[in-house]
């Protein structure tokens, strides 16, 4: 017999008792997700534990070393090893070593290299289901000159939210179609085909996952009418101050670790001779800790 799952519709007893739990450990302030570590590179045991406590309660954490701009790539590599992250997600735009440093690059049309904010999203929306995202570290070793703030929330927080306004939200947002990125062509020539799938799915591990963007463009919902009023109270949640949705912006040696939940990241005001430079790591592996 399968395990009860708290993300099962039709167990209310699992959610309930689940629900109740999450809402007693709901944490609405930084230092809650605050974790200091010695060596990135060679976690303590007892740094391990606060890490998992805190993954535990709100699937991420900020992890807090001493501020180092010349950081060494494969200290992180090795740091996401130690939590169970080791198949990385060589994107485009990543180097060949699957480390993505994200900085302002003149004329980018890319986002995340732009000083323009980043909408709410999960990492990878646009991946198959064959290469989803779970896992992601974002370390920051120079800030920006001025904004850059990340708004970060768990998303099983916005399950509960979403799931008590009508559960036929959740069934509609885990439909296969509900979500559709179109093929991206250029030149007449297609570079990435068509992907749909699900918003809320479970992980391999029975964790919640989420495949989410707040972009308007290029974005094809299903056109049924619970989905689109399933995306609205979902817009409704993260345009609201819900106190799940927490605010910071990553100092030098610190990083976000988390199950890929949602986040965004305001404008970025660059000063040219500080560069800001951060590295994202996305994994296809689960944190196991
Ligand atoms: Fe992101």
């Amino acid at each position: 017999m399968l395990e009860p799952s708290p993300f099962d519709l039709n167990d209310t007893l699992a959610y309930d008792a689940w629900k109740a739990k999450k809402l007693q450990a709901l944490a609405t302030k930084v230092a809650d997700f605050v974790v200091s570590i010695e060596d990135l590179g060679a976690i303590s045991q007892s740094e391990q534990r606060a890490l998992k406590q805190v993954l535990s309660r709100h699937n991420w954490v900020i992890y807090k070393t001493a501020a180092d701009v010349s950081l060494d790539k494969a200290v992180l590599r090795r740091f996401g090893a130690q939590v169970g992250l080791s198949h990385l997600d060589h994107n485009l735009q990543s180097e060949d070593d699957g480390v993505t440093a994200l900085k302002v690059v003149e004329g980018d049309r890319y986002i995340p290299y732009t000083q323009r904010p980043i909408q709410w999203h999960s990492d990878g929306y646009y991946n198959t289901s064959e290469h989803t995202i779970f896992g992601m570290v974002l370390h920051c070793a120079t800030p920006a000159a001025g904004g850059g703030e990340n708004a970060v929330v768990d998303h099983e927080q916005l399950y509960i939210y979403l799931r008590d306004l009508n559960p036929d939200f959740i069934r509609a947002l885990s439909m296969p179609r509900a979500m559709t990125i179109p093929a991206n062509v250029v030149d007449g020539k297609e570079i990435r085909p068509e992907q749909s799938g699900p918003v809320f799915s479970n992980s391999p591990r029975g964790h919640l996952h989420m495949r989410y963007t707040a972009r308007k463009r290029n974005i094809e919902w299903a056109q049924d009418e619970t989905t689109q009023a399933a995306v609205a109270a979902l817009e409704a949640f993260l345009d609201s101050d819900h106190p799940a949705i927490v605010r910071k912006t990553l100092a030098s040696g610190e990083g976000l670790l988390c199950r890929n939940v949602l986040h965004n990241r305001s404008a970025i005001e660059d000063d040219p001779s500080v560069p800001r430079l951060l590295y994202r790591l996305r994994y296809f592996d689960e944190i196991t800790i």
